[in-house]
């Protein structure tokens, strides 16, 4: 048996939703809890696969975990290993975070090489780059990053672009390494800023996160923290683009209003009406959306996990939007799925240009991967008549309860298990 969502399109919006907590915080955070002498608790964690996939991985280490009520609770004091199996880190992207987490602890770490969507080739060799720079001898052999380090030396990391995972993986190196680190080129996303304070409310001293430099001072003894994590900017900017592609009127909860700037801003230029205060947005709209222009970037510019579910809308806007993806190299295959539901877009290399049409019709798609599952509930969302989508475990992975939150405000959304054949 298989899941997929099967939804009814065109269904207003309506009502008030809140996110949970940041998928792309808690990956680079849970981790980082095995860097303390003694027990973290950490709340607002989002109960999504890859948070099951990384306490399966912790308790192989050999670490007590508690997960309840989306709070976390981690003993590191008996973590004994430095090698997590294939099996568990090939199945989702952030798994090699636990590569500078083990090299600190254990002075060598032998992690598998990541998993993740695939959106492009993804690279690790910033993240090797981090490490070196920082005294610690790194190569890939079968596919599994060893690294071993006798010590860990503060120094200047220079990143070739500002890289989140190389950014987190020099970051929880550098806390291991004695003397000061420097990042240079950093990543500037909310979730790197809620690394830091993760790290800092464990005794590190961090410096400059969510600036272009971030600098640590190293070697000094950490101890377990009480955290909660930052809420999830990517389902906040999902659910935004949901209420506005329905012509509805949501008040999504809970979120952190300047984290979505590049969206909302986006959104008015479409006409779409997003009002914001202290931890809450608005977004209603009329159901007509004026074509725009969009180009990904590192944090504050629009970012490219919402690149997808922004381009399903767009399949409907007055007018061609051209969308330029400048992150990653493959990030379009999703648009293949749309065209079955009647868009009207052409690739050209790492643009997309979408000529908006009258309406989207329903029909059997699948998800390509995360953020290409979410476009597919856009558009089904938005579309006439019924679309059932394949590929929920994608969407699960990174969206808690998603069926539940968008039928909690009028959609019509059911999942659905279908034999394999
Ligand atoms: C993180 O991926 C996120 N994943 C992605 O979210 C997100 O799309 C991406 O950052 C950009 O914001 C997690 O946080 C778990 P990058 P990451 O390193 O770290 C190239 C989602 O939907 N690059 O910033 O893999 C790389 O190929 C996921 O939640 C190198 O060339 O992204 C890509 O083109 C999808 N060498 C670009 O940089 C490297 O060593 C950005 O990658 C590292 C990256």
């Amino acid at each position: 048996m298989k899941e997929k969502l099967r939804i009814n399109g065109g269904v207003r919006l309506e009502g008030e939703v809140t996110v949970s907590g940041g998928k792309n915080a808690a990956v680079a955070i849970i981790p980082a809890a095995l860097l303390a002498d003694s027990p973290s608790t950490i709340e607002n964690i989002p109960d999504i696969n890859d948070v099951h996939v990384i306490i399966e991985m912790l308790r192989w280490l050999g670490a007590q975990v508690e997960f309840r009520e989306n709070t976390m609770w981690i003993d590191p004091r008996t973590v004994d290993k430095y090698n997590p199996p294939y099996e568990l880190a090939s199945r989702m992207r952030a798994s090699y975070y636990f590569a500078p987490v083990l090299l600190g602890v254990f002075r060598r770490a032998e992690v598998p090489l990541p998993g993740g969507c695939d959106i492009g080739a993804r690279p690790i060799d910033q993240t090797v780059k981090g490490m070196c720079a920082l005294g610690a001898k790194v190569e890939t052999l079968g596919g599994v990053l060893v690294a071993q380090a006798d010590e860990l030396i503060g120094g200047d990391i220079y990143l070739d672009m500002p890289s989140v995972g190389a950014t987190v993986n020099s970051m929880l190196t550098a806390v291991s390494a004695s003397g000061t680190t420097c990042i240079h080129n950093a990543a500037k996303e909310p979730h790197i800023v809620d690394l830091a304070n993760f790290l800092s409310s464990m005794g590190a001293v961090v410096k400059g996160a969510g600036t272009d430099v971030i600098r640590i001072r190293g070697g000094r003894p950490l101890h377990g923290a009480n955290y909660t994590v930052v809420p999830d900017q990517i389902e906040t900017g999902t659910l935004m683009i949901a209420a506005a592609a329905t012509a509805g009127d949501v008040v999504i909860s809970g979120v952190i209003p300047t984290h979505m700037e590049a969206l909302s801003a986006k959104l008015l230029e479409m006409g779409v009406n997003v009002q914001s205060e202290d931890d809450w947005i608005r977004v209603r709209s009329n159901g007509h959306f004026r074509a725009v222009n969009v180009k990904t970037q590192g944090y504050p510019g629009f970012p490219t996990d919402l690149q997808q579910p922004l381009s399903a809308l767009l399949t409907v806007a007055n007018g061609t939007s051209i969308v330029t993806e400048t992150i990653f190299e493959s990030r379009f295959r999703f648009l293949d799925e749309l065209r079955k539901m009647g868009a009207n877009v052409r690739v050209i290399e790492s643009t997309a240009i979408i000529n908006g049409v009258e309406r989207l019709v329903g029909a059997r798609v699948n998800a390509t991967d995360l953020r290409a599952g979410a476009a597919m509930v856009i558009a089904a969302l938005m579309a006439e008549g019924t679309t059932e989508i394949g590929g929920v475990g994608y969407i699960l992975r990174g969206y808690e309860r998603f069926d539940e939150k968008l039928r909690g405000i009028g959609a019509s959304v059911e999942k659905i298990r279908v034999s394999e054949n």
